[in-house]
């Protein structure tokens, strides 16, 4: 039984089938629209959530299948004080595969020691967001055909931000991969990456703290917010929120085919009248969040479509 904990369960060749999969689920949707059929999605929502809860479910619910959960802890017997391996234990009777959001890292991994069925993680604190990682993917190989040969602005905060750390660890495994930091000096990339990823696989990356610096020599520019719920004290989230917001002035530093992504949900970081520019695809990015947890959801049940 497969488990996604993080980007690299996957290999290489496995993502790209999955992506390749996803792309086909786009062209083709009818074909997948029983695959599921009779099979049951849980969602379990320690912390909340819009797109990642939604687009899974979205995910099973356009392969035929069906879903169930709860979206906050508060509505589960976690607020009794359930153990994460008995309700997984539990879930395992209802349900075919699930995805697990919570706000401790390794909660997810805990599930699967003790799940009999496929766990998904769907975020767990500050760590890893696989799912994320698969949608960006997906976006930048749809939007610039290609994975590789590619300088990959990472702005906001890198320190808290799980998707960018997803995203770092699925990056390096392919060729030309250059990064550009860009935080301040307090959210900066935390070391266990920056020595244990970056240093290690002599990947290339420089750090720099202004937005405008890095913006002309960038592919892809991915955003993100500034991680509030993991601050210890509002102050420093205060000083720190509005550090970098993306507007049109701004865009006009950065070439015509460099391409504005995010997790979202957005704050303050990209104002809005960016969102008309052709080169913002934050919503397109949701958009394959769906077809790419498809795959997903497939490649894990291990159900194959002729
Ligand atoms: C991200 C997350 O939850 O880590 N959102 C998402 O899943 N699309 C990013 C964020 O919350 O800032």
């Amino acid at each position: 039984m497969r488990h996604l904990m993080s980007p690299l369960d996957l290999s290489v060749e496995e993502l790209d089938d999955v992506l390749h999969l996803a792309q086909d689920i786009e062209a083709h949707p009818a074909k997948y629209a029983h695959a599921c059929d009779g099979k049951t999605l849980a969602t379990l929502f320690y912390e909340p959530s819009t797109r990642t809860r939604l687009s899974h479910e979205a995910a099973m619910l356009k392969l035929g299948g069906n879903i169930m959960g709860f979206s906050s802890a508060n509505s589960s017997s976690a607020s009794k004080g359930e153990s994460v391996s008995d309700t997984i234990r539990t879930v395992s009777c209802y349900a075919d595969i699930c995805a697990m959001r919570h706000p401790k890292e390794g909660a997810p991994m805990v599930a699967c020691r003790h799940s009999s069925i496929p766990v998904i993680n769907a975020g767990d604190g500050g760590h890893q967001h696989p799912t994320q990682t698969l949608t960006d993917l997906l976006t930048i190989l749809n939007l610039k055909g290609r994975l590789h040969n590619m300088t990959i602005g990472l702005c906001g905060d890198l320190k808290f931000g799980r998707t960018v750390h997803s995203l770092i660890h699925a990056l390096v495994r392919y060729t030309g991969i250059k990064f550009v930091l860009i935080s301040p000096e307090e959210l900066k990339l935390p070391d266990y990456i920056r020595n244990d990823v970056l240093d290690k696989k002599n990947v290339p990356y420089k750090e720099v703290v202004r937005l405008e610096e890095a913006l002309p020599e960038l592919d892809i520019l991915y955003m993100t917010r500034v991680q509030k719920e993991r601050f210890f004290n509002e102050e420093d989230y205060v000083r720190m929120k509005d550090f970098y917001i993306l507007d049109k002035e701004k865009m006009a530093l950065a070439p015509e085919d460099m391409y504005v992504l995010h997790p979202l949900p957005r704050v303050n970081e990209i104002a809005v009248e960016v969102d008309d520019d052709p080169r913002a695809a934050y919503f397109k990015q949701v958009q394959y969040g769906v077809y790419v947890r498809m795959a997903l959801i497939l490649t894990l049940l291990d159900i194959h479509v002729d």
